[in-house]
């Protein structure tokens, strides 16, 4: 198998540059189960703040704080909402119904990638003995690269709270949002309870995730995190990682976005793909069925990295920091190369 040279498989795969693990190297430690190590604590309260939050937990990974938040919104045989096609939902192992004995209640999604207001407002249920009761509408933003309109996330939180439901935010992705949308993250944080935020994606960080919110919710939070196996001791070596990246590597996402942009539009020069253009660093390709498998094989053995492709309708190709200009030009150059000879 011919080694990935440009690893467009996703945002996940970025090495910490040098600037990052001096900082790791030389992190101001303590054990973080009794809560004293400085950088976390200084983590922590960095990305409550941005976030415009009170209070903030480090997790080992985006399910690890997407799990630890449904569990301390929502008790044993409470619900929550989500899209068909939600992290949480559906590429989490379903860790909320079998580790949390949390009813999932998944709606499909609109085009756009929302969920319709009246589908949420039915699925809340009546308080009656033989249902669930409905808890929290989790939402995610971006959800599949695509940033969610404002004034819908305004809409579906304002309709949760006004039949008492709790929201979270899988933010995983929320600094590609704020930065494309140019809008402050608070503002996007604010009608949250709760938002999980990966430094372990486009940030570049790593390891790890940091969990926003409410001081209770919080604490129970970093309670559960405890018997989720989280608890993790002089951490604060990854901690400064996570602080490193919201310090140089938030306003550059813009970069990643411009490098979507440019693939997109590369790729959509050619008649056989058809290209999702992109709001923020990740593109869809349909590649015309005849082509698919031909097509995957030679960008594996041309050393492109995607996700998706043979057998899937869909590739993905994410940029990031790891995978400049110069590697979205040669992705365009070899889709030229293998359409102008192949048709
Ligand atoms: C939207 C979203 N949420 C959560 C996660 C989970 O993060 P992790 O891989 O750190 O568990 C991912 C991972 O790709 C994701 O894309």
């Amino acid at each position: 198998m011919t080694q990935i040279r440009d690893d467009f498989r996703s945002d996940t795969v970025t090495r910490p540059s040098p600037g990052m693990r001096r900082a790791m190297a030389e992190a101001e430690v303590g054990d973080d189960v009794f809560g004293d190590d400085p950088t976390v604590l200084r983590l922590e309260t960095a990305v409550a703040e941005r976030l415009g939050k009170p209070a903030g937990v480090f997790m080992t990974s985006g399910t690890q704080s997407n799990l630890a938040a449904l569990m301390a919104h929502c008790g044993r045989g409470d619900e929550y909402i989500a899209g068909m096609d939600a992290h949480c939902y559906v590429h989490e192992q379903g860790g909320a119904a079998w580790l949390g004995s949390i009813q999932p209640q998944p709606l499909p999604h609109q085009p756009d990638g929302t969920l319709a207001l009246g589908d949420i407002e039915a699925a809340i249920k009546e308080d009656d003995a033989h249902l669930a009761r409905t808890r929290l509408l989790a939402l995610e933003n971006t959800f599949g690269g695509r940033v969610m309109p404002q004034s819908w996330i305004d809409d579906a939180t304002a309709l949760a709270r006004r039949h008492n439901l709790s929201t979270h935010l899988d933010g995983a992705r929320v600094f590609n949002a704020a930065v494309a949308g140019n809008i402050d993250v608070a503002d996007i944080a604010r009608p949250f309870d709760t938002i999980s935020v990966c430094l372990s994606k486009g940030l570049g960080a790593p390891i790890g995730t940091v969990l926003v919110g409410e001081p209770a919710l919080i604490a129970t939070a970093r309670r559960l995190r405890k018997a989720l196996g989280g608890g993790l001791r002089q951490v604060g070596i990854i901690a400064a990682a996570g602080l490193y990246a919201l310090e140089h590597n938030v306003t550059r996402l813009a970069d990643d976005h411009a490098n979507a942009r440019r693939l997109a539009d590369g790729f959509a020069r050619i008649p056989a793909l058809t290209v999702t253009r992109p709001d923020t660093n990740i593109v869809w390709v349909t590649v015309a069925a005849e082509h698919t498998k031909p097509y995957t094989d030679f960008l594996a053995a041309e050393g492109f990295g995607i996700t998706g492709g043979y057998g899937r309708a869909q590739q993905r190709w994410v940029t990031h920091l790891d995978v400049g200009e110069a590697a979205v030009d040669r992705a365009v150059a070899a889709a030229e190369r293998y359409f102008s000879a192949a048709t």
